[in-house]
């Protein structure tokens, strides 16, 4: 039995008049994550950006009802939103909390990700004597944020005198999308090496965790007692030719309605600029689709999408609001699907196709559905 739900982002009464709409499957999260359930270690569900724009709370709920055990965000706010709505699981924030959140975020009860002495300063003040415990992040390479591996034992000093708990010990790849590349394994060689100096000192925090989607669908070795899934419990792949991408169910499909139809003469010019132009007489669809949704304005010159099971292309720019297509001579009207991602009849476009029409990662696309875009829920009951 198919259920649905809309979820009411930014204005409502608007939305709700709206052809335009994100589909998030919540069956394909569930399948996703099962399917890529590590044999040993926990899993992580990283929903920090509104869940890479397929909604964290719903996203993070079917996860966590799948298997997964831990939930991963970038931000406190996003954290607290997910105690607010209810969420009971340990949240990880996967960067140190900003000045001036420590009180709110360890209120809402979020493990907190530290690398600097001032940000362990704040956070044990913060603490007040309270054991928390702290998931210490190691700069193995990526030089984001992270603490020089040369500094662990002495850092790790100071939280322990400070009342903190270390409970776990983590990093993050700076190359495992590029299958093979040796620097995964220099990273996790300078890991490894933390680990031994602190164990050597008696510290063995309880989780060690490095692997985000792409190094724990390739490198088991970075598995450790957790691992960090954010793109493929979307149904996406990092990278080409990762093992098990073939598993994975893309969870979102956006579509929309052609909202008008126009026959128009050869030498026609459409769209911002005139920059399309007609050789023949041809159909124009236009669909209310936009760049202020998040459809990308890069698209204009290579985009397409489908109607009626075909693929079409896009005609001239994309603007803010709409778009239009080239339908050549096929029977094209009003109120028409069109799928710009996702499936329809034999044809289907990915995520990934549109990451690489514009120069982009897949992440980006994903994330870009802006919240103009109403989500629905989409769910089947357990397979
Ligand atoms: C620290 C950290 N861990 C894990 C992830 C998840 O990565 P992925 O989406 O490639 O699985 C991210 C995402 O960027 C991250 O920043």
């Amino acid at each position: 039995m198919a259920r649905t739900e809309l979820v009411r982002t930014l204005l409502p009464p608007v939305t709700d008049f709206r052809p335009t709409v994100c589909t998030v499957d919540l069956a394909a999260i569930r399948h996703n994550v099962r399917a890529l359930a590590p044999p040993r270690a926990q899993m992580m569900a990283v929903v920090k950006a509104n869940g890479y724009g397929h909604g964290a709370e719903p996203v993070g709920r079917a996860a966590l009802a799948a298997g997964a055990t831990w939930l991963g965000v970038a931000l406190v706010e996003e954290g607290i939103r997910l105690r607010d709505a209810g969420i009971g699981a340990p949240i990880l924030v996967l960067t140190q909390f900003p000045p001036g959140s420590e009180g709110a975020a360890l209120g809402a009860g979020l493990t907190p990700t530290v690398y600097t002495s001032e940000g362990l300063a704040r956070l044990a003040a913060a603490a007040a004597g309270r054991s928390i415990g702290v998931h210490v992040k190691i700069d193995t390479g990526m030089h984001r944020v992270g603490l020089d591996p040369a500094r662990a034992l002495e850092f790790v000093a100071d939280a322990t005198r400070m009342g903190l708990e270390i409970e776990g010990l983590w990093t993050h790849f700076a190359t495992s999308e590029e299958l093979g590349d040796p620097f995964t394994g220099l990273q996790l060689e300078r890991f490894a090496d933390v680990v031994a100096s602190l164990r050597g000192a008696g510290v063995r925090p309880r989780y060690l965790h490095a692997a985000n989607s792409a190094a724990a669908m390739a490198v088991p070795a970075s598995h450790f007692d957790i691992v960090r899934l954010g793109l493929a419990i979307y149904g996406l792949s990092p990278a080409a030719g990762l093992p098990g991408a073939d598993a994975l169910w893309p969870a979102m499909r956006w579509t929309s309605k052609v909202a008008a139809v126009r026959r128009l003469p050869g030498g026609e010019r459409i769209s911002y600029g005139l920059r399309y132009r007609l050789d023949r007489a041809s159909t124009i669809a236009t669909v209310p689709v936009g760049y202020a949704d998040g459809y990308s304005r890069l698209l204009s010159e290579t985009g397409e999408v489908l109607i009626g099971g075909r693929r079409r292309r896009i005609a001239g720019t994309v603007t803010m609001d709409q778009l239009m297509v080239d339908c050549g001579d096929d029977p094209v009207a009003e109120g028409n699907d069109v799928v710009l991602m996702g499936r329809q009849g034999d044809e289907e476009i990915t995520a990934e196709e549109l990451a690489s029409r514009i120069g982009t990662a897949t992440y980006e696309v994903v994330c870009q559905v802006s919240e103009r875009v109403p989500r629905r829920y989409e769910d089947r009951d357990a397979e």
